[in-house]
């Protein structure tokens, strides 16, 4: 390896160092030529050093904790798989950045049939100078007449054109079409662009030029469209390597290594943006003073250290001041420059490569010479071909030691012992000189001689792989259009939630007139909340939400204790026969009455019964019709108490005083009321949703007395019953509904509860999953299962703490296997579901406030509502939006939100003391 020709790696540590130009005092010329072609000689050890330098920066830059020091940059570049070959269609390829100052715009048709391929057609552009280093609006307005101009020239059908944009810059990307220009390199300095989205740029400067409808489908660096262009081969094309005027490479990380993307499978492409590598330590020995020069009078000094080594901006001018430095030192053109010699950019990359190469002959050589406007001597030629060639030979070495680096980091990821893998390459300086490309084999060969590796030269540059990127970018924004569109209906305006409002309000004033209303405000002979002087043992029932319980309450001077236990409503009692249900609720409290040591003590009693029912008195109520999956059949129509009295009997073996029936909204309000005077509303959004309020007793229809408040029971959840919410409806509420034990009821809450949140959501991915926007268009048996998306996994999935992959986590345990584009699809509906219910809540609470502030004739309203239920408590989103939703609608209203801790067994227990204090008081 140590003497390698050409390319000439000399054993031992650094090359000379460089002398002060003017110090040098050479004995002769031939030992300055000798020490000035030493200069690009690159041992085999600092390669290796290199190499080994630039995976660490390179494995630092991914784990997101890279040391101030410039090192690589490491870009996610968004695209997450090598091409299927299935890829099809028409697409518009604009390609800025990778060759100089030109453009090119292709038109490059995909059949999606493997091997088969159709000719792009393609047009280059030279950008003029001014452009390159003048606006951002300057440069892309005259990319998009380009665009417009072979267009034209092409008579192509302005119809939804697609285009894929190469653009060879250094940039963040967070997404396919979205990508913020870091820095510009290779000459390029348009003012407004770094720290700006260039696809943004770009759709601006098509709109302003008018003439086509253009879509920016995907954003894709060079390197990228390179390896995407590659034919799926026997092995993996998984690495992009370009040496043109800049340098760079890509290659396919395993996903998880990649911090920034919180993602833990499969695979993503990376753009390495290893011209920024400059580690002095590794890079400072072979940097020579020519490289120092070059770097100091370039538009980026101190920036793209390596990328000045080996890109074919650079390759020419590093030519020139070795030639201007020979000649000032007399060894050249009998010590004679010329203007343009002296002149910056005046050897270009076409010129070294022609020179170079061994078969080029001295008088071609001459002729360059000449045009340069020297006098070349007879042994010029063959000095000026031997610098030209060290200069390529040292590139080409440090772009082997950076890609043996990529390999080495390959094989760390693959764990595999011999890494087989295909290196797609593309640039003009590969492409057109076949020696930089042998040595940069050759030396690869020796540096990562672990690595079997093919080289894969690309094909259309890299064009084809940007439409491949635009196919799929393509396809995932169609995605987007149809989850858009499917979310929609979904999305309320204020206008309509206003109109919720304005809805509700009416249908409250009709429901107390005892008009025809959906909704059907039940009193519920409570009229006062409690005053703190209430005392005693109650015990209480609570029957209604996700727990059946049976609770003891000691309310004593020190406040209330509670002492209560959960029992299981089996579905089958819960929809088998009424007895059945009422026979279990005795044995539940004759257990309970047991463990409490309470056998034989006839404690007065309230019953949270959380359904609606007419009451005739605070101890009595008709039930209407069950709710929420209750079915037990011989209730509807009867009282409850007298149900629940009757099972008593059976029984024999209780006694109890059933003195109160309750709703949970009463209950929770009652409960809430006890610490804060001002609750004057009770809201359930759990299982169910329901309100309650204090209204002015006047107000009620059929309950005599004209002073006072009593407590209404709105039983909103049956709002909208009369068709009023049709125009909100979207069909997977009618799906949800149809399927329901109750359909046509509950609309209301269908939309808002948590009994329903899940089965909405599951109907809209499975509907989505029917338009291929998620699982691939994979139906799976999972989802189809009635009830499996419970509402408590909106909640997690929207825990703002969570990131994607816990939320596929949760997904995958429910039988879902999902990609990481699905879970945040999956996301995106659960939220668009669970806003529309809090927002539809809030609009039903800022009406009953409101109408509260009204009814009292107030300027402005504070109030508390007190609030239970497992969606409300446990969502992390909805109290917040509810709230908000109020603040909007209501803003007179200083409405305070009170969690009740205690469910509204407690209340019950409240209003059945509240029932015994006045009974007690009569008596008296
Ligand atoms: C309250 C009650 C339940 C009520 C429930 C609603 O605290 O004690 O009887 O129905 O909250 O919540 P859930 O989520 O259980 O339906
Ligand atoms: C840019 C890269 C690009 C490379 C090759 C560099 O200057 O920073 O993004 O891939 O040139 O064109
Ligand atoms: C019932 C209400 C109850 C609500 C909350 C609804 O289904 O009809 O009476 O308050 O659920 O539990």
């Amino acid at each position: 390896m140590d003497s390698v020709e050409p390319s000439g790696l000399q054993p031992g540590e650094g090359a000379p160092g460089c002398p002060q130009k003017g110090l040098l005092q050479p004995s002769d010329s031939s030992e300055l030529v000798q020490e000035c072609l030493q200069r690009f000689k690159v041992t085999r050890t600092q390669l290796q050093h290199i190499q080994a330098s630039l995976l660490d920066s390179m494995e630092q830059a991914l784990t997101g904790k890279a040391s101030s020091a410039p090192g690589v940059q490491m870009l996610p570049t968004y695209v997450d798989s090598t091409p299927h070959g299935n890829e099809q269609g028409n697409f518009v390829v604009l390609e800025l950045g990778a060759s100089g100052a030109s453009l090119r715009v292709l038109w490059v048709t995909l059949t999606g049939i493997k091997g088969q391929r159709v000719e792009p057609k393609s047009q280059e552009f030279v950008i003029p100078q001014e452009v390159v280093l003048g606006t951002g609006q300057q440069l892309f307005d005259f990319a998009a007449r380009c665009l417009f101009e072979f267009l034209d020239a092409h008579s192509v059908r302005n119809q939804g054109l697609q285009l894929g944009f190469s653009f060879s810059f250094p940039c963040h990307q967070t997404g396919l079409d979205r990508s913020t220009l870091i820095s510009w390199t290779k000459g390029f300095r348009c003012s407004g662009v770094e720290g700006q989205d260039v696809v943004q740029l770009l759709r601006d400067a098509i709109q302003r030029q008018g003439a086509y409808n253009i879509d920016v489908v995907a954003v894709v660096n060079d390197t990228v469209g390179t390896m995407m262009s590659c034919e799926p081969g026997v092995r993996p094309c998984e690495v992009g390597l370009i040496v043109d005027t800049g340098t760079n490479a890509c290659y396919m990380e395993e996903a998880r290594h990649v911090a920034v993307l919180d993602e833990d499978r499969g695979r993503t492409c990376v753009s390495v943006e290893w011209g920024s590598f400059s580690d002095d330590g590794a890079l400072g020995p072979v940097l020579t003073t020519f490289d120092h020069a070059l770097d100091h009078a370039s538009l980026n000094p101190g920036a793209q250290r390596f990328e000045k080594m080996i890109g074919g901006l650079y390759l020419g001018e590093l030519v020139r001041l070795v030639l201007a430095h020979l000649a000032e030192h007399r060894v050249l053109f009998g010590g004679y420059t010329s203007s343009a010699l002296l002149s910056q950019g005046s050897i270009l990359l076409e010129h070294v490569a022609e020179m170079e190469d061994p078969s080029t002959g001295a008088a071609r050589v001459h002729a360059i010479l000449q045009d340069l406007g020297l006098s070349p001597e007879a042994s010029d030629a063959e000095l000026v071909q031997r610098v030209c060639a060290a200069v390529c030979s040292r590139a080409a070495q440090l772009c082997a030691a950076a890609l043996a680096a990529i390999l080495s980091r390959l094989q760390r990821s693959r764990e595999q012992q011999i890494l087989q893998v295909a290196v797609a390459t593309g640039g003009r300086v590969l492409e057109q000189h076949p020696r930089f490309y042998s040595i940069l084999q050759e030396t690869v060969k020796l540096l990562a001689s672990e690595c079997d590796v093919s080289f894969i030269p690309s094909v259309d540059g890299g064009g084809r792989g940007v439409a491949m990127v635009t196919a799929v970018a393509a396809r995932l924004a169609a995605h987007r259009r149809l989850l858009e569109e499917t979310l929609a209906p979904f999305r309320l305006s204020r206008e309509q939630l206003a109109a919720v409002q304005t809805q509700m309000r009416e249908a409250m004033a009709k429901g107390l007139r005892r008009e025809a209303s959906s909704l059907r405000m039940l009193p519920t002979y409570v009229r006062a909340t409690p005053d703190g002087s209430e005392r005693g043992d109650f015990l209480a029932l609570d029957l209604g939400g996700t727990n059946f319980r049976v609770l003891l309450v000691r309310v004593a001077e020190g406040g209330v204790r509670i002492v209560n236990q959960v029992y299981a409503i089996p579905e089958c009692v819960a929809q088998g026969s009424g007895q059945q249900l009422f026979d279990h609720i005795v044995d539940c409290i004759m257990d309970f009455q047991e463990k409490q040591g309470l056998r034989g003590q006839s404690l007065p009693l309230g019953f949270t019964f959380s359904f609606p029912c007419k009451q005739l008195g605070l101890d009595q109520g008709i039930l209407l019709n069950w709710t929420k999956g209750f079915n037990a059949s011989g209730c509807e129509g009867q009282d409850v108490v007298y149900l629940l009295r009757e099972a008593i009997k059976r029984k024999q073996a209780v006694e109890l005083n059933v003195v109160a029936i309750v709703n949970d909204t009463v209950g929770t309000m009652m409960s809430c009321g006890y610490e804060d005077p001002r609750c004057e509303m009770g809201l359930i959004v759990g299982t169910g949703t329901n309100a309650c309020y204090m209204e002015e007793l006047q107000n009620v229809a059929g309950v005599a007395g004209d002073s006072g408040h009593m407590c209404i029971n709105m039983e909103w959840g049956a709002f909208g019953d009369d068709g009023s919410l049709g125009m909100l409806s979207t069909c997977f509420d009618v799906r949800v509904d149809q399927v329901s034990i109750n359909p046509g009821k509950q609309r209301f809450e269908k939309m808002i509860s948590g009994m329903y949140l899940g089965e909405i959501v599951r109907h809209i991915l499975l509907h989505l999953t029917s338009l291929g926007v998620l699982f691939q268009g994979q139906q799976t048996q999972r989802l189809q299962t009635r009830d499996i998306f419970k509402t408590k996994f909106l909640s997690e999935i929207e825990s703002d703490s969570l990131a994607l992959r816990q939320v596929r986590a949760i997904l995958e345990d429910l039988g879902l296997p999902l990609t990481s584009d699905d879970a945040l699809i999956v996301l995106e509906v659960c939220q668009a579901v669970s806003r529309r219910a809090a927002q539809l809540c809030g609009a039903g609470v800022a009406a009953v406030v409101e109408k509260i502030r009204e009814n009292r004739g107030l300027e402005e309203l504070t109030v508390s509502v007190g609030v239970d239920g497992t969606l409300y408590k446990v969502h992390p989103h909805f109290a917040s939006l509810v709230a908000a939703t109020v603040r909007e609608l209501a803003p007179r209203c200083m409405v305070t939100f009170l969690q009740s801790e205690d469910g509204s067994g407690k209340g019950a227990a409240l209003v059945t003391a509240v029932a015994c204090r006045l009974a007690q008081m009569a008596h008296v």
